[in-house]
């Protein structure tokens, strides 16, 4: 896995048109220096792996189920994106957690999953607004770290995305020195738990992150990367955050 890492999170946006913005962000870097990861919703996944055959951009999902099979209506599990043509999955988003009543255990049970199927899981945390204001970011983020992360992590293909919640599609991002504080402190405490082999599991910071912005955040320490949600869906607009990383 690449340490360093721009990452598009589709959402639930797009449809089969907007397979044409996969096709040119993957013409734009036939040779990309970092990775390259693009995450549809899940019935795109198979048509851009098709679209991107032959290209460098990797393809995720945006969640997967913690069970390998089974009678779960509606969900997907990490083996049937794997068959799809992904080799990462986004988990615990605060999107997921806020909309699907998700918790840390459920995210830790789907990282495992993930792991089992040979996945690469995106593990999302990040701080309410009430929570920044109430001085408990680091708290915060440090327990969801501890319970969204089974024991039996692969440090080699684990990623972590730092997502702040009131960072996400409004405009407003942290201070470079809050962002680097979050990332030295999620650094440590992987270390303190997962030894020395946690230096090299890629930190990704999201929320808001923009062509303008993007050059400044991957020069703060201990940012890896970004996972990028709106300016991920045109080809342009992500571009130039690949570029920047
Ligand atoms: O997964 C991506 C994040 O939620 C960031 O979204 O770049 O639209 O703020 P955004």
């Amino acid at each position: 896995m690449a340490r360093k890492l721009a990452a598009g999170n589709w959402k639930m946006n797009g449809l089969r048109a907007s397979l044409a913005e996969a096709r040119a962000l993957a013409d734009m870097f036939p040779a990309p220096t970092v990775g390259v990861l693009l995450c549809p919703p899940a019935t795109l996944i198979a048509p851009m792996a098709d679209i991107l055959k032959g290209s460098k951009v990797r393809i995720g999902g945006q969640d997967c189920h913690a069970k390998p099979s089974g009678a779960h209506t509606g969900d997907i599990s990490a083996a049937a994106l794997v068959d799809a043509g992904a080799d990462y999955v986004i988990l615990g988003h605060s999107e997921r957690r806020a909309d699907h009543g998700e918790t840390d255990h459920t995210v830790a049970e789907k990282t495992l999953a993930a792991f089992m199927a040979g996945l690469a899981p995106v593990v999302c945390v990040g701080e309410t607004l009430a929570q920044r204001e109430g001085g408990e970011t680091l708290d915060v983020i440090r327990h969801q770290l501890a319970g969204s992360l089974p024991d039996a992590c692969d440090l080699d293909t684990l990623v972590i995305a730092y997502e702040p919640v009131w960072a996400i599609g409004t405009g407003k991002v942290p201070t470079l020195d809050q962002i680097a504080e979050v990332h030295n402190d999620m650094r440590a405490t992987l270390i303190a738990r997962f030894g020395t082999g946690a230096e090299a599991i890629p930190l990704l910071y999201g929320g808001s992150v923009k062509p303008s912005n993007a050059a400044e955040i991957f020069a703060t320490s201990n940012v890896d990367g970004a996972l990028v949600g709106g300016a991920s869906l045109k080809a342009a607009d992500f571009a130039g955050i690949v570029s920047a990383l």
